[in-house]
Formats: structure tokens, C-alpha cells, sequence
């Protein structure tokens, strides 16, 4: 294993921001994991674990290690007449996989079409879009334990999945990597399609009755239309998590803003998109230097061109305190910051 210095992190993240790691090297097999993880007392501390990028923002050079994760491979495990069990490694670009089981005709992440990044760190954050979250469909995860350095199979149940949550990001976080994740889909599979947006682009098309692959080309439309993409502009996705608040705080805010979109969660509280409050609060299509907030989708923070991690990280802390004053809602960020 051989460390690269000062190495660039611009095409490495989707914000594409011009930064730079003290300290770069990058896995491809098994062995490659197993000899830095051997090292890994002796390499330069932070280290931070890099998949796809697509969920970070730096906000300055990193100063340790950066370790990118590019296994790769796919296979079928065990398949029958009803469903098929797949695995995909870590490095596996997670949209080139939904294409592949939408081909298939294999169901149950069709409308995860188009999300960014790779198949590692989808359950991190169980990525989720148009009604349907990765832990609908994943079976577990193998995860490399870096204190016994082991591999083991995380199941389902284990993983105490939430809205954009999970063990990764709380009790498992920085003590492991996720080097694939094992996916049950559906020969048979039910479209869900009960998504205003969803529902609106097959009634323009004119499908009554869609197939997964109707549902797949309706998702990669409407996020064509309604998100940047990140090959053109830079940015990270949702910035900000979707807060949910209780029924009391809602009513009063209904009073306020009749208007306003808003999802029961099962234990009585309320989802609000924080999208709705941000341009409501009048930032959508704000910019300021090269940093911004995206036009077509509030929740989305965007780099023009040039703009720094500091100043899309201080962009998002305005906006924190200004919906907070305006409509008492502590906003959550969900890109991890560095
Ligand atoms: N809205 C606005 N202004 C905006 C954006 C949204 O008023 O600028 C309102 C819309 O009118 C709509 C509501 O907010 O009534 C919901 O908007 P949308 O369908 O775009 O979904 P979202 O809640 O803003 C979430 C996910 C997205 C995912 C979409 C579709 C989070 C944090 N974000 O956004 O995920 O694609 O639903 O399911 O939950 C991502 O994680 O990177 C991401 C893009």
C-alpha cells in the first residue's frame, strides 16, 4: 500500500470542491483492505473512509488520511422462481445497479433510480426516494470491524434502520467499513407508485398500469427535472433532513400557513419538507459567491464553480438559524461534514 501526499479531492466528491488530502490511497481487493488494515496504526490520523462522495462536504483540507473504497463486483447468490438475493460490493455505483436488476426485471428498488454514490454506503444513511427506502430491501450488510479486524454479516434487524438513520451513523460509526450489502428483490415485483410525483409523470405518459421499468424511467425523469445534477453542478443531494415535528407544533404552524406539506409519521408526528420552509423562507435560488441554494430544489446546496467547503458550511448555518428563527424548527444537516 503506497500513500499518495496532497492528493486532490475535487473529483472525488460530488460538491466538487477544490480541496486536498494530506494523505490518499485507495483499496481495490480484499488483500488491499486487509494490508492497510494491518497498517493502519501507522498511517496519519484522521482517517476517513471514502466511498462515492456523495454525501460529504469538506470544509478545509483533510488533514490525515483519506482511505477510498473501490471493491467491486456483483453476483447473484441464490435466486428461485419468486425472488432473487444479490450482492454487490461497496464500490459498485449504486444507479448502475438498479439499472441492472430493473433490467432484470427484478423489483424492489426501482424508484432508488438516479440516487448518487455507491452500493457501501446506501444503508449508512438507508438512502430512501419516492416512497421506498434501501431497508425495504436489504438483507444485511458486510461489515469489516476494524478493532478485531474481521468481517461480519450485520443483518437487517441490526442495522436499526430510521428515516436517513442507522447503527452506522450512531453506535458503529468510524468502528468499521462496509465492504458489501446483500439485496432481496422480487421476480413478481408490485410497482409502488404512491408518490404525488410519481403518480403525475405516468398520468403524463399515459401509463395506467406501470412495470418497474415505467416507475425507473418516471424517477430518472423527475430527478433529471427536479434535482442538479452533480456531473453538472455541484452538490451533495438533500443537505438538510426532513424534520419531524410534534402534532401540537403543526397545528400552529398550519394556522399560520394552511399550505403547508406535511407527512404523518406513525408515531403521531409530523414530517415537514424542509425544502417547503426554505423557500419559504426565501433562500431558494439564493447565491452568494459560487455557494448556493439550488433553484429547482431548496433542500439542495450547490457549488457554481469555485466556492469553498467553508462557505457552503456557513451558507447552511445561516439558513439553520434563520428557519429556526422563523419558524422554531431546528433543521438537521444530513451530509456529513468534515
Ligand atoms: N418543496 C418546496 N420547495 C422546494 C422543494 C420542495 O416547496 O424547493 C415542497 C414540494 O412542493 C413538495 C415537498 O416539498 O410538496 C416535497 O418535495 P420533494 O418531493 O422534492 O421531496 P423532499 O421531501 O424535498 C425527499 C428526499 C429526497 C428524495 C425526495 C423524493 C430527504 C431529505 N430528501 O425530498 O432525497 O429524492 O424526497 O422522495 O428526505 C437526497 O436524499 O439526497 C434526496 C434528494
Amino acid at each position: 500500500m503506497e500513500l499518495q501526499h496532497h492528493y486532490s479531492l475535487k473529483k472525488l466528491h460530488t460538491f466538487g470542491i477544490d480541496c486536498f488530502a494530506e494523505n490518499y490511497c485507495e483499496i481495490s481487493t480484499k488483500d488491499e483492505l486487509n494490508d492497510v488494515i494491518q497498517s493502519i496504526k501507522t498511517l496519519p490520523r484522521p482517517i476517513l473512509f471514502l466511498g462515492g462522495g456523495s454525501n460529504v462536504l469538506f470544509r478545509a483540507d483533510f488533514s490525515g488520511t483519506i482511505i477510498k473504497i473501490s471493491l467491486f463486483g456483483k453476483q447473484i447468490l441464490h435466486e428461485n422462481e419468486e425472488e432473487v438475493l444479490i450482492y454487490c460490493a461497496a464500490g459498485e455505483n449504486w444507479h448502475s445497479i438498479v439499472e441492472w436488476t430493473v433490467q432484470n426485471g427484478w423489483g424492489g428498488i426501482e424508484n432508488l433510480a438516479l440516487i448518487p454514490g455507491n452500493c457501501g454506503a446506501a444503508p449508512l444513511q438507508n438512502i430512501g426516494a419516492y416512497g421506498i427506502e434501501i431497508c425495504q430491501s436489504l438483507v444485511n450488510v458486510h461489515w469489516f470491524e476494524l478493532n478485531t479486524k474481521t468481517e461480519k454479516i450485520i443483518t437487517n434487524e441490526e442495522c436499526n434502520f430510521g428515516y436517513r438513520d442507522s447503527i452506522f451513523k450512531r453506535d458503529l460509526k468510524d468502528k468499521g467499513i462496509v465492504t458489501g450489502i446483500t439485496l432481496r428483490l422480487s421476480k413478481n415485483p408490485t410497482p409502488h407508485y404512491n408518490y404525488a410525483d410519481v403518480q403525475s409523470e405516468l398520468k403524463e405518459q399515459e401509463i395506467v398500469n406501470p412495470t418497474i421499468k415505467d416507475i425507473f424511467n418516471a424517477v430518472v425523469q423527475i430527478r433529471s427535472r427536479k434535482l442538479p445534477n452533480p456531473n453538472e453542478i455541484g452538490n451533495a443531494g438533500s443537505f438538510f433532513k426532513n424534520p419531524i415535528i410534534s402534532a401540537i407544533q403543526f397545528t400552529n404552524l398550519q394556522s399560520q400557513y394552511p399550505e403547508i406539506p406535511h407527512y404523518s409519521q406513525n408515531d403521531g408526528r409530523i414530517k415537514i419538507p424542509a425544502g417547503w420552509l426554505i423557500e419559504k423562507a426565501g433562500w431558494k435560488g439564493f447565491r452568494q459567491g459560487d455557494a448556493g441554494v439550488s433553484s429547482k430544489q431548496a433542500l439542495v446546496l450547490v457549488n457554481y464553480n469555485n466556492t469553498t467547503g467553508e462557505e457552503i458550511y456557513q451558507l447552511s448555518q445561516n439558513i439553520l438559524d434563520d428557519i429556526f428563527n422563523k419558524f422554531n424548527i431546528h433543521l438537521e444537516r444530513e451530509v456529513n461534514i468534515v
